[in-house]
């Protein structure tokens, strides 16, 4: 029997491209995200990606559509949250009420599904909750306040529901992507170092979802290890670095 995944954020970027790819390793994919039409032409292309329509700021809805992909699919093996926004031109001007809309997305939005799969999860003793974050989680970057502070969220997120469901033996794993070229990342006016293509994001992720244990699946290497000391340098030295950076880009 093949086996099931349910991925949000799928009808572009990243999440498009894990469908895509879940979906030719033979698996049966639920793919949700707000544009049903997106999610029609993934079925048209690809018969194993299943449209279910959701808005992920909705928490019932998001219950309601689980229990529909359970009855469609009996079980699900892997649920990958990859639903986000970004807003990097509104962000330069704070605005609480971009970050509230920013928090209800990244952060709410992911536990809205989180709290969709946690008692299915539960009562089978298996399976696996895999969080998008990212590296901007690490450590707070200019004009990002509302993305940044999303993101160390659900990092910190990831981390305490590990213990939590590791008791059920229930797999919780945290993905930290760099920079890929996605409708997101078209947004920004910086040039993004060590950029890949979704292609590539998918492919690493379905290896670190499917055939390795660790808890964080990061990617490019060399970009998130640079990315890793940024995070466990102390302050005034991040500060130094960050504004000298800054010097160079327009933003
Ligand atoms: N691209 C990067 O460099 C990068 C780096 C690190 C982390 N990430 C993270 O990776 C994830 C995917 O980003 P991406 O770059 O692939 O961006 P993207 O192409 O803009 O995809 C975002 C996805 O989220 C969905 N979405 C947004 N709001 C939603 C809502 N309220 N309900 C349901 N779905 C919603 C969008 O679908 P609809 O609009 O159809 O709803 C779309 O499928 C995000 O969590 C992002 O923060 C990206």
């Amino acid at each position: 029997m093949s086996k099931k995944v349910w991925i949000t954020g799928a009808s572009s970027g990243i999440g498009k491209a894990l469908a895509i790819k879940f979906s030719n390793e033979g698996w049966q994919v639920a793919a949700s995200a707000r544009r049903e039409n997106l999610l029609k032409d993934l079925n048209n292309q690809n018969p194993n990606i299943h449209p279910f329509p959701l808005d992920v700021k909705n928490e019932d809805e998001a219950k309601n559509i689980f229990q529909n992909i359970i009855k469609k699919f009996e079980t699900v093996d892997i649920s990958v949250f990859c639903t986000g926004i970004h807003d990097p031109d509104a962000e330069k001007k704070l605005s609480s009420e971009k970050i509230r809309e920013i928090m209800e997305t990244n952060f709410f939005g992911t536990l809205n599904c989180i709290m969709a799969v946690n008692t299915y999860f539960r009562e089978k003793k298996s399976g696996h909750i895999s969080i998008v974050s990212s590296v901007a989680g690490y450590r707070g970057l200019p004009a990002a306040s509302g993305y940044c502070a999303s993101k160390s969220a659900l990092t910190s997120l990831a981390e305490s529901l590990y213990f939590d469901f590791k008791r059920h033996n229930v797999r919780v794993s945290l993905v930290s992507p760099g920079f890929i070229q996605t409708p997101m990342t078209d947004k920004n006016k910086f040039p993004m170092p060590m950029i890949k293509s979704p292609e590539f994001a998918a492919e690493k992720m379905f290896i670190g979802l499917t055939k390795k244990n660790a808890f964080e699946i990061h990617f490019p290497l060399a970009f998130t290890m640079i990315m890793k000391l940024l995070k466990i340098m102390p302050n005034w030295l991040y500060f130094l670095l960050i504004k000298k950076g800054m010097k160079t880009v327009k933003y």
